[in-house]
């Protein structure tokens, strides 16, 4: 079993990053497979609206010069899919905006390919804006007909700079039982 994750920031490593390695050190302790997919210095760019996803039914966005298609293939492989993202004014960020309307068109226009699979949001934030953030995230699983597990608390963790989420331990908590959540819902699912 696998758990794909993708950090929306600009930052590499940053809080968003330590809160999905939190969430990632409970699955991994249930034997269950990891790997992060990183934004930060990559280039993805939004949906053009050419609606060609829905001629061709490839599976793929017709736009081949960035990353997308390589996140695509990453989520159809993967059991479960985190989407993690700062808080950029109230919301989540462009890349992570640019991921979920790219890959959701394609996963419409194909029959809904990731039907079923465990979906999770992660945010870090400042201050204020993480629910709105999460809710965005949310917005992209419901309708693509994924399975959302709960945590003690919406997951979000507070921290401005790099690292400072190291000391919101309620929000760590949160990712840790997030995970323990995912974690017996994916063995659940293939039961
Ligand atoms: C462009 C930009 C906009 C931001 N907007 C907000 C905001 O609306 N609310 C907030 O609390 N923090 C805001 N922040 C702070 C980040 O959400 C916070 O530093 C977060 O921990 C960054 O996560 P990262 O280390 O994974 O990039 C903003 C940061 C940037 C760069």
């Amino acid at each position: 079993m696998k758990v794909m994750a993708f950090n929306g920031s600009a930052r590499k490593d940053g809080n968003t990053a330590i809160l999905i390695g939190t969430v990632f050190g409970e699955l991994e302790k249930e034997g269950i497979e990891t790997e992060l997919f990183q934004f930060a210095g990559k280039k993805i760019q939004g949906c053009i609206a050419c609606y060609k996803c829905f001629k061709n039914k490839d599976q793929r966005c017709s736009v081949k010069k960035d990353v997308v298609n390589e996140c695509i293939e990453k989520m159809v492989e993967a059991d479960g899919i985190i989407l993690g993202s700062p808080t950029y004014f109230a919301d989540i960020s462009p890349q992570m905006k640019a991921l979920i309307d790219r890959t959701g068109l394609v996963s419409r226009a194909n029959g809904d390919m990731f039907r079923r699979k465990v979906g999770a949001a992660v945010i870090a934030v400042r201050r204020g804006g993480a629910i709105h953030a999460f809710d965005s995230i949310n917005h992209f699983f419901f309708i693509s007909q994924m399975i959302v597990p709960g945590s003690i608390y919406w997951n979000m963790g507070f921290g401005l700079d790099k690292g400072a989420v190291k000391e919101d331990a309620e929000g760590l908590q949160t990712m840790r039982i997030l995970g323990q959540n995912m974690a017996w819902l994916l063995k659940k699912i293939q039961e």
